[in-house]
């Protein structure tokens, strides 16, 4: 949450600034600001909205320098206005800060502040940050940073800057992601790397409660209490062009057609032999034959894979595996056993909040760690007692969807290798499994080379969505009379329009979606109705097929559309019973189906369907996650929505 980058070198600061935060806008795209020193003299421009509207504002002005730092905001405190955007400055105007994170003990500073006579420009947390800064600064800028931080609670990740000494560029953290890159007579401060990939590769994981002082030639780390850090930079392996659209009009579509190479790659990096190895993972076998019982911690999308990866666990491996969203677990009496409960945290970013929290929470009662991470060197996968990467490459698109099947696949690899470990997979069924996982690349690629019916699928969901929205436009038709003027007539309609797309599955939920699936196609049915209620603002619910009677069929007339989770399996029979219940009750179904399944063909089965090549069924949620993911797409873009951008989502979830 939050994107902050800053620059000290011999060039021109505004155009690294705002190529850093365009790739950073996946945390954060609410308002939008950067400060730039040139001599002694700090300029600011700040802007509401998407980042274009801050370049836009950048370049009008006509702001220039050589030091500078830049922010997008997911707003916490605060709405989204020009005022709540960083960067935030005090009474002074002399220092200049950008923070992502929250600060807990913000109140309480603010009214000791405020009897200290500091006037607040901003409803931001943040503000306090600069007013003790000004409070502290006794001419030395680092002392000043170090004074502050030491009187902040919570999660921060700070960008400094000061007309007082254009020389320097300070950062500090505690929570929140930092990271120094190395230049050639310039240095840069980001929360990614993604950030400033294009200037360096060279970069310092800037660790809690630590703090950065860059000059031009000379970067330099401290403790909070002023002792110097020895810290040693790392050379970051990362494609630039993997940070971009490469010709898809989307990043989540770029994202979606990536995975079969994601899948080859995490195959070829695993696979040795016919036996799976994590070289990275630095646990020993000892410690893990120990092991008794499995908690899972993630969230949102990575808890969907957590929770498959429950079944896949406990199939092989003979073990009580619990899942839990992190926020929940944190915050419970946790169950760890010293030494024999792995904690098995799932999380792309690597920086989730409530994940790290509960991986501490877990590490303190003697549980041992082992994180599924996508981003290499994140704070999950630096505080883990082990870490393997899901080599997924950088995910830009805030909806998750290549991370997803990766987790997926290293969780079903981790559980063939812990299997081999436990001594519970013999090596028939390695073998077999093996053979399976490996068809996944070209089993992705038939889904998506067949991706015609699922947009024809989207289009007609799309169609009967206008006519509907075309048929609550008739009770407009009054409203719109009483205009004289016709342009404004139009205007109105238009507008009406837009908030009635964006606000439909919460004002005409007619045709809200369910997803049902069973056993391993349970997290599916999750997965899909979470990246539909994402993307297109639909409202989605995901159940267990085996749950309906419980509950969702009262939801059950034409309207809804009941996306079934059917390919053959040993369950497939009580699908199809779930499927009659729904048809029985004039439901509308389009079922994900097994190609050639004559049977589900049969019209009282579904209206509509889209086929999956065969598969086992123990594997079947690599293949079922695309035209899910496929059809969220579709209706999104057919109905118009910021795919790669949905509203109040950011990539990064780095605050509770
Ligand atoms: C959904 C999505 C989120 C993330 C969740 C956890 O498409 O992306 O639900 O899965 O915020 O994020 P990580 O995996 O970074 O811990």
């Amino acid at each position: 949450m939050c994107g902050i980058v800053g620059y000290i070198g011999g060039r021109e600061a505004v155009p690294i600034l705002i190529e850093g935060l365009k790739n950073l806008e996946y945390r954060g795209y609410d308002s939008a600001g950067i400060a730039v020193a040139d001599s002694d003299k700090v300029f600011m421009v700040k802007r509401s909205g998407k980042l274009k509207n801050l370049e836009a504002a950048i370049n009008e002005s006509g702001i220039s320098g050589s030091l500078g730092i830049g922010h997008t905001r997911w707003a916490t405190h605060g709405a989204p206005t020009e005022a709540n955007a960083h960067p935030h400055f005090g009474k002074t105007r002399e220092f200049f800060v950008v923070h992502n994170g929250i600060i807990e003990n913000h109140q309480q500073l603010k009214e000791s502040l405020k009897r200290e006579k500091c006037r607040f420009n901003s409803e931001t947390d943040t503000e306090v940050i600069v007013h003790l800064l000004e409070k502290f600064y006794t001419g030395d800028l680092k002392q000043a940073v170090c004074r502050t931080v030491k009187k902040l609670k919570g999660s921060f990740a700070l960008g400094v800057i000061s007309s007082r000494h254009p020389d320097l560029l300070l950062a500090a953290r505690r929570d929140s992601p930092l990271i120094i890159g190395l230049g050639k007579g310039e240095n840069y401060i980001a929360s990614d790397v993604p950030a400033i990939l294009s200037q360096t590769r060279s970069v310092i994981y800037l660790e809690n409660d630590e703090i950065a002082v860059l000059g031009r030639d000379n970067a330099e780390v401290f403790t909070v209490n002023g002792d110097c850090c020895n810290r040693r930079p790392v050379t970051v392996k990362m494609d630039p062009d993997s940070a971009s659209k490469g010709g898809y009009s989307h990043f989540m579509i770029k994202e979606i057609n990536e995975q079969p190479e994601v899948m080859r790659r995490i195959l070829s990096a695993r696979i040795k032999n016919n036996r799976v190895r994590f070289e990275e993972l630095k646990l020993n076998e000892k410690r893990l034959k120990n092991i008794d019982n499995i908690q899972i911690v993630a969230c949102g999308t990575a808890y969907h894979a957590g929770l498959c990866g429950k079944y896949v666990l406990e199939k092989l491996l003979k073990i009580p595996v619990n899942v839990d969203t992190s926020s929940e677990f944190r915050y419970r009496e946790q169950i760890i056993k010293k030494n024999k409960t792995l904690v098995i945290t799932v999380s792309q970013s690597g920086e989730t909040a409530d994940t790290l929290a509960a991986l501490r929470a877990s590490q303190q009662k003697g549980a041992l760690i082992l994180s599924v991470v996508n981003v290499v060197g994140s704070s999950i996968a630096r505080e883990s007692d082990g870490v393997v990467y899901i080599y997924a490459g950088p995910e830009i698109a805030v909806a998750s969807t290549k991370a997803y099947t990766a987790q997926l696949m290293t969780i079903y690899l981790l559980a063939l290798y812990l299997g081999e470990v436990f001594g519970t997979v013999s090596e028939r069924i390695r073998r077999e499994m093996l053979r399976m996982l490996a068809r996944t690349p070209l089993k992705m690629k038939e889904v998506l080379a067949n991706n015609g019916r699922i947009k024809r699928v989207a289009r007609d969901y799309v169609k009967r969505y206008n006519i509907r929205l075309a048929e609550q436009f008739k009770f407009l038709e009054d409203e719109v009379a009483q205009f004289k003027d016709s342009r404004k007539a139009l205007e109105f309609a238009e507008q009406w329009a837009r908030r009635s797309h964006l606000t439909y599955g919460r004002r005409f939920g007619d045709f809200p979606f369910l997803y049902l699936g069973r056993n391993v196609n349970f997290p599916s049915a999750l997965e899909g109705a979470l990246k539909l209620k994402e993307i297109t603002y639909i409202s989605a619910e995901g159940y267990a097929a085996g749950e309906m009677k419980h509950g969702p069929i009262a939801l059950i007339d034409e309207f809804p559309l009941v996306i079934c989770i059917n390919p053959r399996s040993s369950l497939y029979d009580k699908m199809l019973s779930n499927i009659q219940e729904i048809k029985a009750r004039r439901g509308t179904v389009l079922s994900i189906a097994t190609k050639g399944d004559r049977e589900i063909r049969k019209k009282a089965y579904s209206d509509y369907i889209i086929e999956i090549p065969p598969v086992n069924e123990f594997v079947s949620p690599l293949i079922v996650a695309l035209p899910l993911q496929l059809l969220a797409y579709y209706i999104a873009a057919g109905i118009g929505c910021d795919i790669d951008q949905p509203r109040n989502l950011a990539k990064s979830v780095t605050v509770e």
